[in-house]
């Protein structure tokens, strides 16, 4: 979590190296504020970093701007007062200077401080928009049918009552494109369900974006609250959100959206302290590198993670025998990575390693990575997430299919193995995988090299590891 510096427009920005971590209620069972502060100093010791370069941190899924934060405060069990409370919260946060800095990382090109007449259109043509898109996503029509009829419904204007009457028509005239209702549903299993639900939220947000035909520069600033919430208090978190971001729409003219927002205003209340600020990154930086994923694709960041603790040298041959699709050797050959994490990040050599990142110098330079998998298809996927990487990393990576537990690798050339073991959910099996683990750790002793072979393994199985 970070906090703001009071600088003119905010050409750097104040942060702890927390970024991202209240975000998870469970990180903060987790992690207790002592524990927070023990481990990455007090507020004196926060470092100063430019945004981008917060941006660029490897191991960071998300990352937050902390605005304020309240501590020792009264809340009295009373609904209405607490509310109350929350409300006056609101409004001591400095939210123009919050704003300018989610501003430069965003770059919103839309009225970010609009009147009351801005506010009124903005939120009548929202209401027609979101109508329509979703109904357009529980309606069964293809999606060329339904983009057809988006640029209808564009040039009827967004008539709501008109656009359903072709609906229906169209609806008619293609039956049988339209799902019959499952005799069995209640028998689809749950994944099922989930996915198509997907499907449909992702439907419903083309469609939405189809359907505003307003300029970037016409739109109002769309935000909507989060709130995080430990302890007791009378008001739920949906309460506190809805009650402090009602103040802030009072204050600003800001369009609520929950599902197609701008600006995420993050509100974090644990116990007698509450801490609030935005979302400065759109989507989970961990987001990147692969392009083909399979049933236990592991995140950029945790392969990050997992790569740092092995601490790759010079020229060293990284191996991963149980691959999947890639994801660990195609992070570790990644080029332009800082090479500092939050984890021990250390104040005084942040610049140095900044100036090294722009440079673009490999963060694991001049590593060697082999990966395999035993199944062909995974060693397809991993070609494929390799062919999508740019031209000078894809030589420092080789793909084989091959069975981990008789590598046809020599004796003591490995420098470091990194790999993420079936867990035995998606892939594998809890019965074999002790059978499995021991034969992949005694390749892993033979083929490594003698003294200074090391090995970083991620299992949630520790039972059958243990073995
Ligand atoms: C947890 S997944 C690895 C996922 C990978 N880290 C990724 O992000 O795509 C474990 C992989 O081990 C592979 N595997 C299982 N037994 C194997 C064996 N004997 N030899 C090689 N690979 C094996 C499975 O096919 C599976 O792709």
């Amino acid at each position: 979590m970070g906090d703001t510096k009071g600088q003119a427009l905010f050409s750097r920005c104040r942060l702890r190296c927390l970024t991202g971590l209240l975000q998870s209620k469970k990180f903060w069972n987790l992690w207790p504020r002592e524990r927070i502060e023990r481990r990455f100093g007090a507020e004196s010791k926060a470092c100063e970093l430019e945004n981008k370069h917060v941006m660029k941190l490897r191991s960071i899924d998300k990352v937050h701007l902390l605005s304020k934060g309240f501590q020792n405060l009264k809340f009295t069990g009373i609904m209405d007062t607490d509310i109350m409370t929350l409300k006056l919260l609101s409004t001591c946060v400095n939210w123009q200077k919050t704003i300018s800095v989610w501003d430069r990382v965003n770059s919103f090109t839309g009225i970010k401080y609009p009147s009351m007449a801005e506010y009124i259109v903005a939120k009548e043509i929202e209401i027609k928009i979101k109508a329509l898109s979703e109904s357009f996503r529980d309606s069964g029509l293809s999606s060329q049918i339904l983009d057809d009829l988006a640029n209808k419904a564009c040039a009827m204007d967004l008539n709501y009552d008109n656009v359903q009457i072709e609906m229906k028509k169209l609806q008619q005239s293609n039956l049988s494109l339209v799902q019959p209702e499952c005799p069995n549903s209640s028998t689809v299993n749950k994944t099922q369900k989930k996915l198509e639900l997907k499907e449909k939220n992702a439907l419903e947000k083309i469609m939405y974006n189809k359907l505003d035909k307003r300029k970037e520069e016409e739109k109002v600033l769309k935000y909507r609250v989060t709130c995080l919430r430990k302890g007791d208090h009378c008001f739920g978190s949906q309460d506190a959100a809805h009650h402090f971001g009602g103040e802030l729409q009072d204050q600003y003219n800001w369009v609520v959206d929950l599902s197609h927002y701008d600006l995420n205003i993050l509100l974090c209340i644990m116990r007698d302290e509450l801490y609030c600020g935005v979302t400065l990154t759109k989507e989970s930086l961990h987001h990147r590198n692969i392009t083909h994923f399979g049933p236990t694709t592991l995140r950029a960041t945790v392969c990050y993670g997992m790569i740092r603790l092995g601490c790759p040298n010079l020229g060293d041959i990284i191996v991963d025998p149980l691959g999947g699709g890639g994801s660990l050797s195609i992070e570790g050959s990644n080029p332009n990575l800082l090479l500092f994490n939050d984890l021990d990040y250390d104040e005084s050599d942040a610049l140095e390693t900044m100036l090294v990142a722009e440079q673009g110098v490999l963060t694991f330079p001049l590593t060697f990575h082999l990966c395999g998998d035993i199944h062909p298809k995974a060693v397809m996927r991993t070609k494929a997430n390799i062919s999508s990487m740019e031209g000078q990393q894809r030589s420092k990576i080789n793909t084989l299919t091959w069975d981990a537990t008789k590598l046809p690798l020599r004796d003591g050339v490995v420098d470091l193995f990194i790999s993420d073991l079936p867990f035995g959910k998606r892939c594998g099996s809890k019965k074999g995988n002790p059978h499995l683990y021991t034969n992949v750790v005694r390749e892993m002793a033979r083929t490594a090299v003698p003294g200074t072979g090391r090995a970083v393994l991620l299992t949630h199985d520790t039972r059958s590891f243990c073995k």
